[in-house]
C-alpha cells in the first residue's frame, strides 16, 4: 500500500544508515575547503527573483525554465536558490564583507532548487558544498579553489573522475569572441528560437543539447583562440600551479558551463560511472557577477559547486567502501523498571563524558532487547537486572569478543572509558 503523502517528485529523502554517507561526503568536502582557510557562510534559502534572473542570466535554463519562483503573502516575487554563488555575492556586497580583508573565503553547504526532469543523479532538490573567494584576481586562488575539489574527493578515496578546463577570457576577449561565433551562427539554418538565443547570448547556443544543433555547431569558433593576452596569461599561470601541485586536467575548449556569470577559468570534473549525469562538480571564476547584482565596486572572484549526491553516487559506482558507522558505542539492556531508571541515568552520564549510548525501549525480553544491541553495532552492551543493581554492580559485555565482567554501577563511566579505548 502506497503511503497517503509522498515527497515531492525528483525530491529525495536522506535516511539511516545511508545518510552517513552523505554527511560524510558533505563534511568532508567541506573540510577540505576549511583546511584552507574558507569560513563558513549560512544564507537565505530563498531569496529576491531579480538576483538570480540578473546574477546567473536570464537566458541560461536554469532561470528561464527551473527556477521555484513564487510570490509571497506580500506579494513578493521570491524563488529557492538554484545556486549559490549570488546569494554569497549579495551577502558579501549587503554586509560590506569587501570593504574588509580580501580575499574574501567562503565555504557553504546546503539544498539547492531546480525545476528539472528528475533521472539518476538529478534531482529537484540537490545539495552543494560550494566556496567563493572574492576580491582577489590571482590565479593562485584559481589553482588553490580547485585543488579543494581535488583533495576533497581525494579524501573521500574518489579516484575515477576527470577535471576539464578551459577559460572563457575576460571583458577584451569576449566581444571578439561573441562577434566571431555569431558569425558563425547566423550562417547556420537555425530554427527562430535558437536564432534568437544566438542574438542574445551565442555562447548559450553551444549548450545546445539536441544532437541536429550539436552538429551544426562542431566547428564553431573556440574562445580559447580568441583570448587577449592578459587572460592567456592568466591561464597558463593557473595550469602552471595546477601542475605544481600535481593536479591533472584535460583541456576541454568546448566546455560551457549552464550559468552566464563565468570568465577566465572555468572547469568542471566529470565521472565517467555516473551516465548521464557524469558532472560531479564545477565552478570558475565570475568577474561581473558584483556589477551585475548591483555592486559598487567590480570585484573579481571564484568557486565552485560540488555536488554531494552525484559524488555519493560516484563512491557507489566505484565501489568504494564507505564506513557504516555504528550508531552508538554502548548499548544499556534494563530487565525491569528500577534497572531501566538506573541505565537511564548512566546513559546521561557516559553522553556527558562524549560516549554516545543508546537503550532498549519497550518490553522486549533479554533475547529482544541482545538482538537490538547487535544491530546497533555497539562495542559494549551494559545488562542490568534487579540483582546486579541490589549490588550496584552491571555487567559490561563486549559484543565483538562476546567477554563479560562486572564493573560497579558507582565509576561506570571510567571502567566504559577504559574498556572503549583499549
Ligand atoms: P553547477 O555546475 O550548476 O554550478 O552545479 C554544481 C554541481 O551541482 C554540479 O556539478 C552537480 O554535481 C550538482 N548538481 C547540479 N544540478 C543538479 C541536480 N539537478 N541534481 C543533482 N546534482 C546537481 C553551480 O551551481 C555554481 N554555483 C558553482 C560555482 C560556485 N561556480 C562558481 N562558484
Amino acid at each position: 500500500m502506497s503511503a497517503e503523502f509522498q515527497a515531492p517528485k525528483g525530491i529525495p529523502d536522506y535516511y539511516p544508515p545511508a545518510s552517513a554517507d552523505f554527511v560524510r561526503v558533505r563534511d568532508t568536502l567541506t573540510e577540505a575547503a576549511s583546511l584552507a582557510g574558507y569560513g563558513h557562510i549560512e544564507l537565505p534559502i530563498f531569496e529576491d527573483t531579480g538576483l538570480f534572473a540578473r546574477g546567473v542570466g536570464e537566458s541560461t535554463d536554469v532561470v528561464s525554465k527551473e527556477m521555484y519562483t513564487f510570490a509571497d503573502r506580500g506579494d513578493r516575487s521570491v524563488t529557492l536558490r538554484p545556486e549559490g554563488t549570488a546569494g554569497v555575492m549579495r551577502a558579501v556586497i549587503q554586509h560590506g564583507l569587501d570593504r574588509g580583508q580580501l580575499p574574501v573565503k567562503l565555504v557553504y553547504a546546503g539544498p539547492f532548487f531546480r525545476y528539472e526532469r528528475p533521472q539518476a543523479g538529478r534531482y529537484r532538490q540537490l545539495q552543494q558544498v560550494g566556496v567563493e573567494a572574492i576580491g582577489v584576481d590571482d590565479p593562485a586562488l584559481d589553482a588553490e579553489v580547485i585543488a579543494i575539489a581535488d583533495e576533497g574527493y581525494r579524501r573521500l578515496g574518489l579516484s575515477g573522475y576527470r577535471l576539464e578546463l578551459t577559460s572563457l577570457g575576460d571583458d577584451e576577449s569576449r566581444p571578439r569572441y561573441r562577434e566571431a561565433l555569431q558569425e558563425f551562427l547566423f550562417r547556420l539554418d537555425l530554427d527562430e528560437a535558437t536564432r534568437k538565443r544566438a542574438e542574445i547570448n551565442p555562447l548559450r547556443v553551444l549548450d545546445d543539447k539536441r544532437p541536429e544543433i550539436k552538429e551544426a555547431t562542431a566547428n564553431a569558433p573556440l574562445m580559447i583562440d580568441y583570448l587577449s593576452d592578459s587572460a592567456r596569461e592568466h591561464f597558463e599561470v593557473v595550469r602552471k600551479l595546477l601542475d605544481n601541485v600535481g593536479v591533472a586536467y584535460e583541456l576541454n575548449p568546448r566546455l560551457v558551463r549552464g550559468l552566464d556569470y563565468y570568465t577566465k577559468t572555468t572547469f568542471e570534473f566529470v565521472h565517467d560511472g555516473l551516465g548521464a549525469q557524469s558532472g560531479i562538480g564545477g565552478g570558475g571564476r565570475y568577474d561581473g557577477l558584483m556589477r551585475q547584482i548591483g555592486g559598487k565596486q567590480d570585484l573579481s572572484g571564484i568557486g565552485f559547486g560540488l555536488g554531494v549526491d552525484r559524488t555519493v553516487l560516484a563512491l557507489q559506482a566505484e565501489g568504494v567502501e564507505q564506513a557504516s558507522p555504528a550508531r552508538c558505542s554502548v548499548f544499556g539492556v534494563p530487565m525491569g523498571a528500577d534497572a531501566k531508571t538506573e541505565l537511564a541515568g548512566v546513559a546521561a552520564k557516559l553522553r556527558a563524558a562524549g560516549i554516545s549510548v543508546d537503550l532498549a525501549y519497550g518490553d522486549r525480553g533479554l533475547k529482544g532487547a541482545m538482538k537490538a544491541a547487535d544491530r546497533s553495532g555497539a562495542h559494549l552492551a551494559l545488562v542490568l537486572g534487579d540483582r546486579e543493581l541490589a549490588d550496584r554492580r552491571v555487567e559490561v559485555k563486549d559484543l565483538k569478543t562476546g567477554e563479560q565482567q562486572q564493573v560497579s554501577l558507582d565509576d561506570v563511566v571510567a571502567s566504559v572509558q577504559g574498556l572503549l579505548e583499549g
